[in-house]
């Protein structure tokens, strides 16, 4: 692209008042008259937050990738813009994934910039910065935070996924409350994301799987100094994509959604996963459905070793080699000419790498689970589907009938749960309603509820639990989520009662109950949906025009894009 072409020189390059606008206040940064004529300008996305500590590191980051814009001869500006910090937002951070994705497209749009780099780390600040970035499409390249250290407690590797082994310990009385405050401060002992394939790796391994990211981003634990190297490599990157003009839409295509299915699939990604990355291809315009995900990943088996589906964490996955070489092991499956941002095939880029650990990532042939990493399930319990993640939950559990005991909400679940008055035993199918998109709203990670506590006395340890909610990507159990339509919504799932016979089947991914249509017909007469829980606001905006989750829970009106152009000045 010549230089006169650049989308800045609609600013910049302007002569009189509206020149002197866009020029003069810049300058009172210090900027020389020479990085306004004519080089790319690239925008630094920035989520760093104190209140999202998996992205405090990220104004250091932030400065690597600054390093290489001008090494590449750009004109790097850094912008903050809405961070959802994952464990301290109520209800959810999911609720401000699509606030936040407004933010980064009206930002990156009404702004002077020829490309962007995104820097992205706890679970929604990747979807929500991808999402926004897609509706204007101008070349963006992703740099995730990293993931934290491995924790340590007492001798024993310790990852996220640990806090719900522990809440079942203290619960059962194996462990003291007070025990929870040494290894709060051993779990998370670094800087970066959770450190197990949790929501946050997922969706690094989603944006190099997608060709997002330069090779190798998704597993450089974010205290290694390598990070800081892949960060002035991507901003050195993003110059020369201006100077392409490779934009998202060029790498987004339906291979390339393809291949981050069935990489999803082999690492036992989060169930996150398929919301996200649903929204996103309904924001640059790919076809995808969620019924897509089934036959893409079912012949998948799990083929890295890491929590929650397996052993391991983040930290080894960097040392055994990283996702290249996860992706290398798909050879043959994958699309691998799909294009990347480095303007490569992902086949090129992940050719030449080698594993180092074949106990972390192995061969599609010698799999560490033959269960696959994701299962579509569908049946008049869940009329638009519902997920499961087969990899992390119980075998014994796949096909199993059992009667339904069933919280009409949050409240109801935590009032009931532990106490001994509730009917409850191991065959039993626990049921949360109303902790959907509207139903929360926000669709929080309660999905993978606590086993009631007489029966974790019994050392019970997994039951069949179904919700219209989300589980953290590191959480773990039988546990069937996102179903829709969801209560609040008016779907059969609003209509269950406790007694009512569930019947799940994930290797025929169904899931039904025994309820007749006429049976059905007669609840619905009688049934009143709760009240939503405000008229005002963007929590009303968001209930009144939220998609269900088998859509990606994007709202209505921001499907789509309206491209990079803006028309009229502001003075
Ligand atoms: Fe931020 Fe887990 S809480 S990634
Ligand atoms: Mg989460």
């Amino acid at each position: 692209m010549d230089e006169q072409e650049l989308r800045s020189r609609a600013w910049f390059g302007r002569k009189g008042k509206d020149g002197f606008i866009y020029r003069a206040w810049m300058k009172n940064q210090g900027i020389p008259d020479y990085e306004f004529q004519g080089k790319p300008v690239i925008g630094i996305c920035n989520t760093w937050s104190e209140l999202t500590p998996c992205n405090a590191h990220f104004r250091e980051l932030a400065e690597s990738v600054k390093r290489g814009i001008l090494e590449a001869g750009g004109f790097p500006v850094e912008f903050p813009v809405m961070s959802l910090g994952e464990t301290l937002m109520k209800p959810t951070a999911m609720l401000y994934r699509n606030l936040a994705s407004m933010d980064v497209e009206e930002s990156i749009r009404a702004n002077p910039l020829d490309g962007v780099v995104l820097l992205c780390g706890c679970d929604k600040t990747t979807p929500s910065l991808v999402m926004g970035a897609c509706s204007v499409n101008i070349p963006t390249i992703v740099v995730s935070g990293g993931p934290m250290l491995t924790g340590n407690h007492r001798g024993r590797q310790i990852g996220t996924s640990d806090v719900w082994r522990y809440h079942d310990d203290v619960r059962s009385g194996k462990i003291m409350e007070e025990e929870l405050l040494t290894i709060e401060a051993a779990m998370c002992r670094s800087q970066g994301h959770c450190a197990v394939m949790g929501t946050a790796s997922s969706m690094a391994c989603m944006v190099e799987s997608l060709g997002l990211s330069l090779p190798g981003n998704a597993a450089i634990p974010a205290a290694d100094s390598r990070r800081k190297v892949l960060a002035q490599l991507s901003g050195l990157r993003i110059v020369r994509m201006v100077k392409e003009d490779l934009k998202l839409s060029d790498i987004l295509t339906r291979q390339a959604f393809e291949n981050a299915i069935m990489t999803n699939a082999a690492i036992g990604g989060s169930t996150n996963f398929v919301i996200h990355l649903l929204a996103i291809a309904g924001r640059i315009g790919v076809p995808l459905e969620l019924k897509d995900f089934d036959p893409l990943s079912k012949n998948i088996p799990l083929i890295a070793n890491l929590q929650p589906s397996g052993q391991y964490f983040m930290e080894d996955l960097f040392y055994a080699g990283g996702l290249p070489v996860v992706l290398k092991a798909l050879d043959g499956i994958l699309h691998r000419d799909a294009i990347t941002v480095n303007g490569k095939t992902i086949g090129d880029n992940y050719s030449n790498a080698v594993g180092y650990n074949s106990n972390v990532i192995t061969t599609v042939d010698a799999p560490f689970n033959t269960a696959t990493g994701l299962a579509i399930l569908g049946g008049n319990l869940c009329e638009q589907g519902a997920v499961i993640k087969p990899s992390a939950a119980s075998a014994h559990l796949m096909q199993h009938t059992g009667k339904a005991v069933v919280f009409e909400n949050i409240e109801d679940f935590k009032a009931r749960i532990d106490t001994d008055e509730l009917e409850v035993d191991e065959n039993s199918v626990l049921v949360l309603k109303n902790v959907g998109p509207k139903g929360y709203p926000g669709m929080p990670e309660v999905g993978n509820m606590g086993i009631p506590k007489k029966l974790l006395e019994k050392g019970i340890t997994d039951m069949v639990r179904i919700s219209d909610g989300r589980m953290s990507g590191t959480g773990f159990g039988t546990v069937v989520l996102h179903v829709s339509p969801e209560a609040a919504a008016g779907g059969n799932f609003a209509l269950i009662q406790t007694g009512d016979l569930i019947t799940l089947d994930v290797p025929n991914r169904t899931l039904n109950v025994a309820i007749s249509t006429e049976e059905f017909a007669e609840r619905k007469r009688q049934y009143t949906p709760p009240e939503p829980v405000t008229n005002r606001g963007y929590v009303k905006l968001y209930i009144d025009h939220v998609q269900q989750a088998h859509m990606g829970a994007d709202m209505d009106f921001l499907v789509g894009g309206s491209g990079s152009k803006v028309l009229r000045d502001s003075h």
